[in-house]
């Protein structure tokens, strides 16, 4: 099965959404990344429900929602309206992550649990059977446009082990770097989901690199 693209709209053309969420509707993307930041978890701040509303309303790819604000759980319902369908929530930071990836589910969205670079997946054993999937983050979360983490393959490798070794099914997602020389490490290592900002959208031929990013082994 060849891997999903997630084109993250961060990178996109503020003054032209529309135009960059016609890129990804006639691509081969078959979901967008949609990044909110609330300047307190992360030292940036994106964008909220009236753009995620809008890209949903328009955009006709899974709407992966990578949530990187202080208690999260205080908005799943309100995400859900304004039409995500897949939610990411960080490790870190939050304290019953257990309840609140259930609660994702309930609402009927995708649970995807996000790890910064530091935490270790030894730390999240336990909550590996409750969720859709794992996002692995490959910069630290904040900005579009940072360096690749290279040890970012290992750590895919290793989630590609332990899953099999739990007989879990959870997908696995890398966001933050990726572009067309580390995806087939990538894919190699064990990844089914690759987030792309910058290298979708700073290329000259946005389709023909989502493209690539799919298809390169
Ligand atoms: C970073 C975000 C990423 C970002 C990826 O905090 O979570 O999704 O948009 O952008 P690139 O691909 O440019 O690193
Ligand atoms: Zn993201």
């Amino acid at each position: 099965m060849s891997v999903v693209i997630s084109p993250s709209i961060l990178a996109g053309n503020f003054l032209n959404l529309q135009q960059s969420l016609d890129i990804i509707n006639s691509s081969e993307a078959e979901w967008v990344h949609v990044d909110v930041m609330d300047g307190v978890f992360v030292p940036n701040i994106s964008f909220g429900f009236p753009v995620l509303k809008a890209v949903s309303a328009y955009c006709t790819k899974f709407i992966d929602v990578h949530l990187m604000i202080e208690q999260p759980n205080r908005y799943f319902s309100m995400l859900q309206e304004a039409g995500a369908q897949g939610l990411s929530i960080h490790f870190e930071g939050n304290h019953h992550l257990h309840r609140d990836l259930a609660e994702i589910q309930r609402l009927g969205m995708k649970a995807g649990l996000a790890l910064n670079p530091q935490t270790s997946l030894d730390t999240v054993k336990e909550l590996l059977p409750s969720i859709d999937h794992l996002l692995l983050m490959s910069v630290n979360p904040g900005f579009g446009g940072q360096k690749f983490i290279e040890d970012t393959v290992k750590k895919v490798a290793q989630a590609s082990a332990l899953r099999e070794s739990l007989a879990l099914n959870f997908t696995i997602q890398v966001d933050g770097g990726v572009n067309s020389d580390n995806c087939v490490r990538l894919k190699s290592a064990g990844a089914d989901n690759l987030v792309a900002g910058s290298a979708v959208f700073k290329s000259t031929n946005p389709q023909e690199t989502i493209a690539k990013l799919k298809t390169s082994i």
